[in-house]
C-alpha cells in the first residue's frame, strides 16, 4: 500500500522559538494517524526542530534548497547542510518559489537531482493557475511541470518521489478544489506517470493535494482514492487545526 503523507509547510513564519513552542503543542494533541507526518519550518529553525521531535512520529522537511554542493552561492543551503541537522526531506517547486524566485523547469530539475543523490526523500510541488484552469489548460500544464522536472529520472529514483499537486488559485484563498476536482488531477497524474513509466511506479507514488485544507474539507478530500495526504499551508500552523487534518486521513 502507498505511503500516506500530511505535511505542514510553515513558509517564512514562525522564529525558532514560535517554531519550538507550536512543536510542543503538536507533541501534546494527539495523532493517532497511520499517515507519515511531517512538519517544515524555516531554515533557522530545522536543527532545533529535529532535535525537539527525536522519538515522535513527525519528521522534518526543509522548504527548498539549493542544487550545488556547496560553493560561492551567498544565502543558499545544500543538500549536505540539510542531512547535517537531520533534515532529509525536502519541499520542491513551491508555486510561490516558482512565481517570486523564477524557480522553473530545468533549475527544480536539478535541485531534484541533487536532493536524490544524497537519496533525500523530495516532495515535488507543481500546479495551474486560474487562466490555466478557465482555459481549460490544466492538464497541459501539469503534463508540462513533471515532464520538465521529473521525467527524467530513472524508474528506481521514484521511490524517493511524493508529488504534491497545489493549484495556485486554491493556496492560501480558502477557495479549495473540490474532492472531485482534486481526484481528477490526481487520476490524470498518475496515469501520466504510469504512461511514461509503469504501473508500480504509479501506483507507489503518494500524491499530496494541497491548497486551503482545513479540519472542515479534510476527510472529503482525503476519503478520493488517488489523494494519499496533504501538503497544509496555513492550517499547519495551529496545533489543533493540523491535528485534526492529520487524523481526517
Ligand atoms: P494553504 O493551506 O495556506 O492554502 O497553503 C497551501 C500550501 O501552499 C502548502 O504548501
Amino acid at each position: 500500500m502507498r505511503k500516506q503523507i500530511v505535511a505542514g509547510n510553515w513558509k517564512m513564519n514562525l522564529n525558532q522559538v514560535e517554531s519550538l513552542q507550536l512543536i510542543e503543542a503538536l507533541k501534546s494533541t494527539k495523532n493517532t494517524s497511520r499517515a507519515e507526518v511531517l512538519v517544515a519550518p524555516n531554515f533557522t529553525a530545522l536543527a532545533a526542530s529535529v532535535e525537539a521531535l527525536k522519538g515522535t512520529n513527525i519528521g522534518v522537511a526543509a522548504q527548498n534548497m539549493h542544487q550545488a554542493e556547496c560553493g560561492a552561492f551567498t544565502g543558499e543551503i545544500s543538500a549536505q547542510m540539510l542531512l547535517g541537522v537531520g533534515v532529509n526531506s525536502v519541499i520542491l517547486g513551491h508555486s510561490e518559489r516558482r512565481e517570486y524566485f523564477s524557480e522553473y523547469g530545468e533549475l527544480l530539475s536539478a535541485k531534484v537531482d541533487a536532493a536524490l543523490n544524497h537519496n533525500m526523500q523530495v516532495i515535488f510541488c507543481f500546479g495551474e493557475l486560474l487562466d490555466d484552469r478557465e482555459s481549460d489548460q490544466h492538464f497541459d500544464v501539469v503534463t508540462e511541470q513533471l515532464t520538465e522536472s521529473l521525467f527524467h529520472l530513472p524508474a528506481a529514483a521514484w521511490k524517493n518521489i511524493v508529488l504534491a499537486y497545489e493549484p495556485v488559485w486554491a493556496i492560501g484563498t480558502g477557495m479549495t478544489a473540490s474532492p472531485e476536482q482534486a481526484q481528477d488531477m490526481h487520476a490524470f497524474v498518475r496515469k501520466t506517470v504510469a504512461d511514461h513509466y509503469d504501473n508500480a511506479v504509479a501506483n507507489n507514488c503518494p500524491i499530496l493535494y494541497g491548497g486551503s485544507v482545513k479540519p472542515a474539507n479534510a476527510s472529503l478530500i482525503f476519503s478520493k482514492p488517488d489523494v494519499d495526504g496533504g501538503l497544509i499551508g496555513g492550517a499547519a500552523l495551529s496545533a489543533d487545526d493540523f491535528t485534526a487534518i492529520i487524523n481526517a486521513i
